[in-house]
């Protein structure tokens, strides 16, 4: 059986005070959650973030990480960073990463292996493009997207990885893909993973699925057989909207 997995991304929102605010309300609102449950607030609230969440069940994560240990990279942050401050898990890849800051498949790869060399865990975004999926190349795009960012790693790692499908065109838009196709990629993801690895690699590969979740239709898409969770963007930002999205069964 596998953990239903509900993370939450702030992206570029929230003051220290502001992300303490919301990780105490979350933690009286959460705090016991049957399933695993994250939040990836931004990196100055890091800290902040990880001291109002101690001692409950919600895990800390951050959206992004440098792709080198340490070193000349004004204004990156690197995994010993994180690990420095209680942070347990990363998210790669996510589109914006890769649309609007450029980050290739190889820089992604990169950071995906140092990650988890370096012990966190990680969220690895993937998606197609509104064009992409038009023209057919769903199925190219994704299983594309899983050859490269996990291209060197051994299914021993690889429980250490959690696939975030997030159809670009469903991100911030209010545009959910409908658990149907949601579905069918989710589907595609865990064939490739299967024929990759291993039956057993696939069959335990907790895929979340992310764009537009609500809580009006997280149930939906978490009766699908092959969607384990879903990755969080606006809906995270208050307590309101991410508490019954983390207990959309309850
Ligand atoms: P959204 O963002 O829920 O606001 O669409 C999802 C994400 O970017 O992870």
């Amino acid at each position: 059986m596998r953990k239903p997995f509900i993370a939450g991304n702030w992206k570029m929102h929230k003051t220290v005070a502001e992300a303490r605010a919301l990780a105490t309300e979350l933690r009286d609102g959460i705090g016991n959650a049957p399933h695993r449950v994250a939040v990836a607030p931004p990196f100055t609230a890091l800290a902040g973030v990880v001291e109002a969440l101690e001692g409950t069940g919600i895990e800390v994560a951050a959206q992004n990480m440098a792709a080198a240990l340490e070193g000349a990279h004004t204004g990156e942050i690197s995994a010993s960073m994180l690990l420095d401050l209680g942070v347990k898990l990363v998210i790669l890849g996510h589109s914006e990463r890769r649309h609007v800051y450029g980050e290739s498949d190889e820089l992604i790869n990169t950071k995906v292996l140092l990650a988890l060399e370096q012990g966190l865990e990680v969220i690895l975004c993937i998606g197609e493009t509104l064009e992409e999926r038009e023209s057919g190349k769903l199925k190219d795009v994704v299983v594309h997207q899983i050859d490269s960012g996990l291209r060197g790693l051994d299914e021993k790692a690889l429980g250490r990885v959690t696939i975030a499908y997030e159809p670009v065109w469903a991100i911030g838009t209010g545009k959910t893909a409908t658990p149907d196709d949601a579905e069918e990629a989710h589907r595609i993801v865990r064939g490739r993973i299967g024929e990759l690895y291993s039956a057993q690699a696939a069959e335990s590969m907790i895929i979340q699925y992310g764009g537009s979740v609500k809580p009006n239709n997280v149930k939906g898409l978490m009766a699908e057989a092959d969607i384990d969770g879903a990755l969080v963007g606006g809906a995270s930002l208050k307590a309101a909207d991410f508490i019954p999205i983390a207990r959309f069964d309850q």
